[in-house]
């Protein structure tokens, strides 16, 4: 998205945005002239000019309302969170400790409950906002040894159409980006550990390469934005077409890579 001011004078939460694609959520809308505040528990990667890092854990309480408390002294309003903070746990359900079911479940869903509605209590009286979340293929498709990352992302599918449907007359807007394989440590931490390799996403995206970052922060901005002004309680899925395929070979005769030489 080419900077235009879009949220010139806005203020923006993003969570997880000490790395990765909260990273550059935020730098997006950085960029695009908001005011943006992180809570991440952990210390930024490469701290980013501009972006205001709280520390805060999403699964707590009282460390979410200590972080909206935060950013009402220092901002004074709410126009746009993002819940992006995320972890990963990999193991068959029955070998899954309680720690991590309830460790990603926590995180994931009642991360998003938490921050949304502290952004609620602060939008209804402004009679605007916008809300965007990040959930995955994971949790519209089935994936072994996710159960409770792909559990939680359906849960966040979910609760995006259930808030949507009790703020829509107060003008917030709640929607989500269901993201394919994208290029962050997250991934890259499970191709080292073995559990995703990297020939399944050449095999099962059909554009035959990860997403960027800054290609899920460009549709959470757009969702945020004033040019979405009609869309609530949506997932868009980003995934390079991994889940439109149904059959991925091609025979050479119909193959217009082939054919076009
Ligand atoms: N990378 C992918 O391929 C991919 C695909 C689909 C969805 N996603 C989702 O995108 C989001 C970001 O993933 P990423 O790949 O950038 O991961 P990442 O591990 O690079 O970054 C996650 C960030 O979330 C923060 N975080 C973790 N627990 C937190 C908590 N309790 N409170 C606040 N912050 C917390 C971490 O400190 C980190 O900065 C996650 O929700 C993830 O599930 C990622």
């Amino acid at each position: 998205m080419a900077a235009d001011g879009a949220f010139q004078g806005k203020v923006a939460v993003v969570t997880g945005a000490a790395r990765g694609i909260g990273e550059a959520i935020a730098v997006a809308f950085r960029d695009e002239g908001a005011v943006v505040f992180s809570i991440d528990p952990g210390e930024p990667e490469t701290p980013q000019a501009g972006i205001r890092y709280l520390a805060g854990d999403v699964s707590d309480a009282e460390s979410v309302a200590a972080a909206f408390a935060a950013v009402d002294r220092e901002a004074g309003r709410l126009d746009v969170l993002v819940n992006n903070a995320g972890i990963q746990r990999v193991a068959l359900a029955q070998s899954m400790s309680h720690a991590d079911w309830y460790g990603v479940l926590n995180t994931h869903l009642s991360g998003m409950f938490l921050c949304s509605a502290e952004a609620i209590r602060r939008m209804r009286p402004q009679r605007s906002g916008a809300i965007v979340s990040i959930a995955s293929v994971a949790g519209i498709l089935g994936i072994p040894g996710r159960g409770p990352y792909s559990a939680a992302k359906a849960g966040i599918i979910s609760l995006t159409r259930t808030l949507a449907l009790e703020n829509a007359t107060a003008n917030i807007r709640v929607n989500a980006v269901a993201p394919g394989f994208t290029r962050t440590k997250l991934i890259e931490q499970g191709i080292k550990d073995g559990s995703i390799r990297s020939e399944w996403q050449l095999e099962r995206v059909p554009m035959k390469r990860l997403a960027d970052p800054r290609e899920i922060a460009d549709p959470v901005l757009y969702l945020a934005s004033d040019k979405a002004s009609y869309i609530t309680g949506q997932t868009l899925v980003v995934d390079g077409g991994w889940m439109v395929q149904g059959i991925n070979h091609v025979p050479d005769w119909l193959d217009a890579d082939k054919s076009e030489g």
